[in-house]
């Protein structure tokens, strides 16, 4: 299973990437607002230092919500560096450019993500990830993780190369239980990786062995 951070933090991003564990980045434009980078100089400038920090794929997001728009957006993006993955909302001409950027050989990322018939269609269209958005399923009572499982089922039937990247990832059980049903790929917050490694029996352990390890020497 391949870990992503779901931020534009760089220190964050640093962070996950120091632990030696990080496969990649995914951002929305949410996501950048929240940092404060806005205009398209500086968010492109923020996308080369995201690509600097971290080895692995990082999605950027198109604004355009028609082909044409999405297409010299997505080539602009592509063009910024070899790490970058164009992000495509999942809408009817997000379709027709997920298949021409996947003529072209250049990955994406088809965002926005709620039901098994859109994850299908992504799939066709040749989109190198689907992000079902699991936590905001959840919110309206829906199972997140149930859309997973179904979308896993119908892409082993047909041997679908696109990547289930769960997305919206809230907490450590989601990374859990999406590693269960075999999502290939996870972005969450920050907290979302490091908290794997808590259990109070691994602490309360350790300080009994440093204990016993100072009464003997
Ligand atoms: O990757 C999608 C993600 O950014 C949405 O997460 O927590 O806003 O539902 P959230």
């Amino acid at each position: 299973m391949k870990f992503f951070i779901d931020t534009a933090n760089l220190d964050q991003i640093k962070e996950a990437q120091g632990l030696g564990v990080l496969d990649g980045v995914t951002t929305n434009p949410s996501l950048m607002a929240k940092e404060g980078i806005t205009g398209r100089e500086n968010i492109l400038k923020h996308y080369l230092d995201i690509c600097e920090a971290v080895n692995g794929d990082v999605s950027a997001e198109v604004i355009s919500v028609d082909f044409e728009g999405m297409i010299k957006e997505g080539e602009e993006l592509a063009a910024l560096h070899s790490q970058i993955v164009v992000k495509i909302p999942m809408i009817k001409d997000g379709i027709k450019a997920l298949k021409y950027f996947s003529d072209k050989n250049i990955k994406t990322n088809c965002t926005l993500i709620f039901s098994a018939g859109q994850a299908l269609l992504a799939a066709k269209a040749g989109a190198t990830y689907v992000s079902p958005f699991i936590g905001r399923l959840d919110d309206i009572s829906t199972s997140g993780l149930g859309l997973i499982d179904e979308i896993r089922l119908i892409y082993d039937n047909y041997d679908f190369e696109t990547e289930i990247l769960a997305a919206s990832i809230r907490h450590t059980m989601h990374v859990i239980d999406c590693a269960k049903v075999g999502a290939d790929v996870m972005t969450g917050p920050l907290s979302s990786i490091v908290d794997l490694l808590k259990h109070p029996l691994t602490d309360s352990g350790l300080a009994k062995f440093l204990e016993d390890y100072k009464k003997g020497n």
